[in-house]
């Protein structure tokens, strides 16, 4: 299996796992296809065992973890998920191969979203103390719900503009396939609350702990 080539005008990014591109038929969404395996980082045993099983059973792909993940948000929460999480629609056949349909997170300027790596790497017009907000606000909603939403790296969020908000970035989730990923073979910080409060508390401190290290800790 090979990836086919976008123009560069249609990639949006590159992960680990995925590219995702714009949707060729509209604005408002984009797709991601899953990488070959070829173009992944090595990953531990039961990474590739897992990826091998996905290339046989689909249903064992990145895309359908990050969909069926999805829908157990939406079913618990409805649409207020969407203030936090980008939406998945669903797989699509495209002729390049099946990808994730998922809503595309636009910037007050109609642009799409800049991913919270892209602020830490590249530029920000956000002091740190604001970033870090905005992962306090998303580290409550997590605590509030009782989500098990544990990979809070900043290649998984896109920052906005909080609307009618000066200077107050919100973040928001594109990348919610972990929710459903079990790393630990007994996943007990899933299912026991304090646990897995502990463990998002932890997650979500490191994230701000990377935000500071890596734009110094100015108050604004
Ligand atoms: N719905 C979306 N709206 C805007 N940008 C998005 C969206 N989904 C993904 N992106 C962009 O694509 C990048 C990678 O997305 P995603 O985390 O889903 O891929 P991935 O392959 O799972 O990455 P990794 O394995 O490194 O976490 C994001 O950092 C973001 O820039
Ligand atoms: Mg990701």
């Amino acid at each position: 299996m090979s990836l086919p080539r976008f123009p560069d005008a249609r990639v949006l990014a590159q992960g680990a796992n995925r590219i995702c591109v714009r949707d060729p038929d509209s604005d408002a969404h984009c797709l991601k296809y899953e990488l070959p395996p070829a173009m992944r980082a090595r990953g531990s045993l039961r990474q590739r065992l897992r990826r091998w099983l996905a290339q046989h059973f689909p249903a064992f792909g990145e895309n359908s973890a990050e969909l069926r993940a999805w829908q157990w948000l939406s079913a618990r929460l409805g649409d207020s998920t969407d203030r936090f999480v980008a939406p998945c629609i669903g797989i699509v056949h495209t002729p390049l191969g099946p990808a994730l349909h998922c809503a595309l997170v636009h910037d007050a300027r109609g642009a799409p979203a800049r991913s919270l790596h892209a602020h830490l790497f590249e530029s920000t017009p956000y002091q740190p103390e604001q970033l870090c907000a905005a992962v306090d606000a998303f580290e409550a909603w997590l605590l509030q719900h009782g989500i098990p939403l544990f990979d809070l790296n900043s290649g998984n969020f896109v920052v906005i503009d909080e609307p009618a908000r000066v200077c107050a970035p919100r973040l928001v989730c594109v990348d919610v396939k972990s929710i459903l990923e079990d790393r630990e073979l007994l996943s007990v910080s899933r299912w026991v609350p304090l646990l897995r409060a502990r463990k998002v508390q932890r997650r979500a401190e490191r994230l701000r702990f990377r935000i500071r290290e890596r734009l110094g800790s100015t108050s604004c």
